[in-house]
């Protein structure tokens, strides 16, 4: 069975009363709890996390390399600014999968730069909660097909 991880960053935690017009109204209780049962559904193993602290994200994704099929990844603000989780992205043979609630194009011009999609298999943003079953969908496809091979 695939053993998937899904990775919050920070101030991901306050979903719900975060900025909700542009987050949505869920919290991320709920979308872990539908993560989790999306997870039942198609048959593989999902583990969440979140973090506030770039420190500990990285040591998450280091960890991960050993425990993990894939990541699915919302780097949040450190996307915009973490050259050391790109690196740590870079250091693990794992795909990363980078993912957005909002569309980081359509926002503010320091949002457009993302230092993980240059490290990322690929990139969803723009689909509210949506976005993590999206990029979930994206990292199953591509384990199944390098299974394959
Ligand atoms: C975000 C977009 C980032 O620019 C922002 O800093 C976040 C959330 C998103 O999911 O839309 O915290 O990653």
């Amino acid at each position: 069975m695939l053993k998937i991880l899904v990775l919050h960053g920070p101030n991901l935690n306050l979903l719900g009363l975060r900025e909700p017009e542009i987050y949505g109204k869920t919290t991320l209780i709920d979308i872990n709890k539908e993560l989790m049962g999306f997870a039942k559904k198609e048959g593989f193993e999902l583990t969440i996390k979140q973090s506030n602290f770039e420190g500990e994200l990285i040591q998450i994704i280091q960890e991960a390399m050993e425990n993990y099929d894939g990541i699915v990844f919302n780097p949040a603000a450190y996307t915009h600014t973490s050259i050391a989780l790109r690196d740590a992205i870079a250091a693990v043979n794992i795909p990363v999968i980078e993912v957005h609630l909002s569309n980081i194009y359509k926002r503010e011009e320091f949002r457009h730069h993302s230092y993980i999609s240059e490290v990322a298999e690929g990139v969803v943003s723009g689909f509210g909660k949506e976005s993590y079953f999206l990029g979930l969908r994206a990292l199953i496809n591509l384990l199944s097909k390098k299974a394959k091979k």
